[in-house]
């Protein structure tokens, strides 16, 4: 039997931690505290698979819309989860990436994510992505914003995709979204344009290996054609 393609780059969008916490009588927080819950259980199972590149999109710079206690909530929480996670990943030698603008984010939230970055930069296994206060369209702004600084013209997709916060990562080979929307949000925008989607009723906090495990299988059914003809 062939073996499964597995994606190198897989892109998450969780979504459903409101949903999931108004079905059990909870406030949201509570929601937003059990989606983070399972995060260092989804690397793991990431790493498992096969993945090279996990992409996880936990703030947008649209979530700033939120009510300022919700945001301030997941603010909390991912100071923490930066926190405690932060030397396992150096112990498990995971290259971590940040994916999005410093405009309006906590200094020492900033600070946490550059030192991660800088600290697992010379590690080449596993590569995990948060993107907080990250959306598509900024983070192409601000590449175009840096190249033009420098005087330079953009000449090739290469001189610009140098220039997004992914520069050097694979494209992305599938992006999973759960709670059954059906959309990109601005999600890596220009890194999926070839990427194939996977969509799940299951809301975020109840996301599990054999979810992760579906969507790969399915991506490994899929033909993909970038373009050409290849029946
Ligand atoms: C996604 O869950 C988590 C973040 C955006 C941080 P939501 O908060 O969007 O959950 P729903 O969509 O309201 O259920
Ligand atoms: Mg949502």
């Amino acid at each position: 039997m062939e073996k499964t393609k597995i994606p190198r780059h897989v892109a998450i969008i969780p979504d459903g931690n409101g949903r999931w916490a108004i079905g059990r009588n909870l406030p949201r927080m509570a929601g937003h505290r059990a989606g983070a819950k399972i995060f260092p259980d989804v690397v793991g199972w990431a790493r498992e698979a096969g993945i090279e590149v996990l992409s996880v999109f936990c703030f947008s710079t649209e979530n700033w819309k939120r009510p300022d206690g919700e945001v301030r909530g997941l603010m909390r929480i991912f100071d923490v989860l930066l926190r405690r996670n932060f030397r396992r990943l150096l112990r498990e030698k995971i290259r971590f990436r940040w994916l999005g603008s410093a405009d309006g984010l906590q200094r020492r939230i900033v600070e946490t994510l550059r030192a991660m970055e800088l600290e697992t930069a010379s590690n080449c296994g596993f590569c995990l992505c948060l993107a907080i206060n990250y959306s598509g369209r900024d983070e192409i702004l601000r590449a175009v914003e840096k190249i033009s600084a420098t005087g330079s013209a953009i000449e090739s997709w290469q001189s610009l995709s140098q220039n997004l916060d992914s520069s050097g990562l694979p494209d992305v080979d599938l992006v999973v979204r759960t709670s059954g929307e059906r959309r990109l949000s601005n999600f890596l925008l220009l890194q999926s344009a070839y990427a194939e989607l996977h969509f799940t009723e299951c809301l975020w906090p109840d996301f599990s290996r054999e979810e992760l495990l579906r969507a790969i299988d399915e991506y490994g059914q899929r033909k993909r054609r970038f373009g050409a003809i290849n029946h």
